[in-house]
């Protein structure tokens, strides 16, 4: 035993001391809410396999984010479902889309809120890819590009506040920033998902969001599971193309990138995705009595946000602004 000998238990010893030497507070503040609208249903619809989410009619929508804003949560995530999905998505960036109004209709009513985008197509189109597909099913880079710019001016004029782009495509950032430039909506930001996987963690958002892919899977634009220094490359060429945020998904299983990403390029504000999947099993696993749900909720986020990063995308929001 060392002299003076090592006693780091001194500072747990009440609830108190322990909070003083805390490292990582979780804050309302951290939370992005992720939201579902739907057109044509008059009544929310809940999704089964994340209990707690609801596909939402417009005006549902607009009750939940008044909800998310008067608990405190600075910001939600739109995705839409449209009742008419085609080969190019085009309800995505139609003007009259249930997107574009869900956008203006959040807007309207907390202007407070900060309202993000999500910008991708698998929700609007009838294959369920990100883009535009060939006739061998293979996602075309430049078309859905071109797609992007008329979608993130679509969200920019409906009144988004930050532009998501989740769809993995090369060029992706650089292509949004020059839309929005050129239409003077310099000051909408974009949210980039930098370092978005392949991963089987979605399965519950894309039961939500109706929009698993027909044929395939999205493993030739999303990143390997196995790759972390290909995570660094996809960020460093987001900042370079305009990013003003940076985005790591999923979280718990990523953990290591997210730390890695925080400490490499620490002039950024960092996002991460607590997805679907992560939330279903808590959610699963609580109801079954196997775990206590809400300390492991807590547990994850605070891991998430220990891990390095700034914001997080997270379907718990409201469950854990509850409890902060
Ligand atoms: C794709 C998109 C996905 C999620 C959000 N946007 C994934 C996908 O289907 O590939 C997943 C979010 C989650 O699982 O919570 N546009």
């Amino acid at each position: 035993m060392r002299f003076p000998e090592v006693r780091a238990r001194r500072l747990r010893k009440s609830k108190e001391i322990r909070e003083m030497v805390r490292e990582t507070r979780l804050c309302v503040k951290d939370f992005v809410y992720p939201l579902f609208v739907k057109e044509g249903i008059h009544m929310p619809v809940d999704v089964e396999s994340m209990p707690g989410v609801q596909q939402l009619p417009l005006k549902d929508l607009v009750k939940q984010a008044k909800k998310a804003y008067s608990s405190g949560i600075p910001a939600v995530i739109l995705f839409g479902i449209p009742s008419h999905k085609d080969e190019m998505g085009t309800e995505a960036y139609s003007e009259k889309g249930i997107i574009a109004q869900a956008i203006k209709a959040v807007k309207d009513a907390v202007p407070e809120l900060v309202v993000i985008a999500d910008a991708c197509f698998c929700e609007y189109t009838s294959h369920g890819h990100c883009g535009v597909v060939d006739k061998e099913g293979r996602l075309l880079n430049e078309p859905t590009r071109e797609l992007l710019k008329k979608e993130a001016y679509v969200y920019a004029e409906a009144g988004a506040d930050v532009i998501a782009p989740s769809g993995m495509i090369d060029g992706m950032v650089s292509a949004i920033r020059e839309a929005l430039d050129g239409e003077g909506y310099e000051d909408v930001a974009i949210m980039s998902y930098s370092a978005k996987y392949a991963s089987s963690f979605y399965g519950p958002f894309r039961d939500a969001a109706e929009s698993s892919p027909q044929f395939g899977n999205r493993k030739t634009y999303q990143m390997d599971i196995a790759n972390s220094r290909e995570a660094i490359k996809e960020v460093m060429l987001d900042i370079e193309e305009g990013a003003d945020i940076v985005m790591v998904k999923p979280a718990l299983p990523y953990l290591d990138v997210i730390k890695e990403v925080s400490s490499r390029f620490p002039y950024i504000p960092l996002a991460a995705y607590n997805v679907s999947g992560e939330y279903a099993m808590v959610k699963a696993a609580g109801k079954l009595g196997y775990i206590d749900e809400d300390a492991v909720m807590m547990e994850m986020l605070t891991s998430i946000k220990r891990a390095g990063a700034d914001i997080i995308i997270t379907y718990f929001a409201l469950d854990a602004a509850r409890l902060l």
